[in-house]
């Protein structure tokens, strides 16, 4: 095997193989896109270098990229998501160069960074913007080759942002989150569904009657609340921006402070972006048998270090959940270590809504091989008629006709005269 890695174990490719197909199955945009790149090969040579979550759908963002021309690699962008049978196969049944093996330490998910800058890429591609980070840190000899980098996710677009502000960005950026067909879509439906997905099978917990406190009320807590209020929870909306707060309220759902809600809930997730939400105040103040965990991209949003110092006793129940048992005699159960826990005990968002998500990755680099050049080294939106054409050819694949307007709509739309 000459295609660099380091994965669990190859023999999980064949498994991994099925599982990508399968997904793909899902992903008829994606797959329209990689046909098309098959035939025009926009990318061809152009390397890339990929910091994502290693998962089926992933497989077919990659799979799209080589059929564009691409020489990708690919390495974790979270230390407990990757799919080990995902990596193994993107090595051995797709030629990929991949790093990346579920539940890898720091200084391993660091390592796997450094080594997918090893391809010396044009485009970075990140989901939380801890690649862009490393060669803007550790590796500027590299930035001269860059002409453009991606960005996945919420947390990765204010972290570029606040590059652009102290003007340390020093390449064009496309802000994939930003597309709408995007984070309305993945982050408010996969979100939603996947991270009710990853609490239950970690836990086997009922959701109808228990009260959930969602931490933060964008997208992805929007889908949460609204995914969990459907199995029959009842959800407590915890905010710190007063309209997002004011929509909770008028979507149904109380709205109380995070140390209110401690005293009463029975599950907690976090999906805010913010750092320590749920810190030893809010434990303390914890039922016994409260449930912990979090949806957002890192696992800064739960102070961790604070739960340990608070515990007396610690153990592993069940694949997922730590019991922390307090001075006060309550046990509190962290679910996968406070990482994402959709993408931790469950698949991440289903193939049918990264279907979208990864046809923005993959027109965006297009876009950067075609425009980087004339770009400035700014943070940038996807181009609205790439979002518009996503959301054409989605609803085209699931049968789904709408209307136009007439042209004397059009002219009504354009015009001021005409009144009641
Ligand atoms: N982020 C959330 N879900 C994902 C998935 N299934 N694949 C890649 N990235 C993801």
């Amino acid at each position: 095997m000459n295609i660099a890695h380091d994965v669990k174990d190859l023999s999980l490719a064949p498994a991994g193989r099925l599982r990508i197909e399968w997904a793909d199955r899902a992903m008829p945009v994606l797959r329209q896109i990689r046909d098309r790149f098959a035939q025009e090969k926009p990318l061809r040579g152009i390397r890339i270098a990929a910091c994502l979550h290693v998962t089926t759908e992933t497989g077919n963002l990659m799979r799209t990229l080589v059929a564009g021309g691409a020489e990708a690699t690919v390495c974790a962008s979270n230390p407990l998501s990757t799919q080990d049978d995902v990596a193994a196969a993107l090595v051995s049944e797709y030629g990929v160069p991949t790093f990346a093996i579920k539940g890898e330490d720091h200084e391993t998910y660091y390592r796997h960074l450094s080594a997918a800058l090893e391809s010396h890429p044009q485009i970075t591609m990140d989901d939380g913007a801890d690649l862009v980070t490393m060669v803007f840190s550790k590796r500027q000899d590299l930035i001269p080759d860059v002409i453009g980098g991606t960005e996945e996710t919420t947390t990765g677009v204010i972290r570029l942002k606040s590059m652009e502000a102290n003007g340390v960005l020093k390449y064009p950026i496309v802000a994939v989150n930003d597309a709408q067909t995007k984070h309305l879509f993945d982050n408010r439906y996969g979100t939603g569904q996947s991270t009710v997905d990853g609490i239950i099978r970690a836990t086997n917990i009922l959701m109808s009657g228990a009260r959930i406190v969602v931490c933060g009320y964008g997208w992805c807590g929007r889908g949460v609340a609204l995914r969990a209020r459907g199995l029959g929870a009842r959800v407590i909306v915890v905010e710190v921006d007063h309209i997002k707060a004011l929509e909770a309220v008028m979507d149904g759902y109380d709205v109380m402070p995070i140390g209110e809600a401690a005293k009463v809930a029975d599950v907690f997730v976090t999906l805010t972006g913010n750092k320590n939400v749920i810190r030893k105040e809010h434990y303390r103040a914890m039922k016994d048998g409260a449930i912990i965990c979090n949806s957002g991209h890192f696992n800064v949003e739960l102070d961790i270090p604070g739960l340990e110092s608070l515990s007396v006793a610690q153990r592993q129940i069940r694949p997922f959940v730590r019991e922390y048992r307090l001075a006060n005699g309550r046990a509190l159960f962290l679910l996968g270590e406070g990482r994402l826990i959709n993408l931790a005990a469950a698949e991440g968002h289903p193939a049918a809504v990264m279907d979208m998500s990864f046809a923005n990755q993959a027109l965006a680099c297009e876009f950067l091989v075609r425009n980087a050049r004339s770009l400035e080294k700014r943070v940038h939106g996807v181009p609205a008629s790439v979002d518009q054409e996503i959301a054409r050819l989605k609803l085209a694949s699931m049968g789904i006709q709408i209307d136009a307007m007439t042209d004397e709509q059009v002219e009504y739309q354009s015009s001021w005269q005409e009144g009641t």
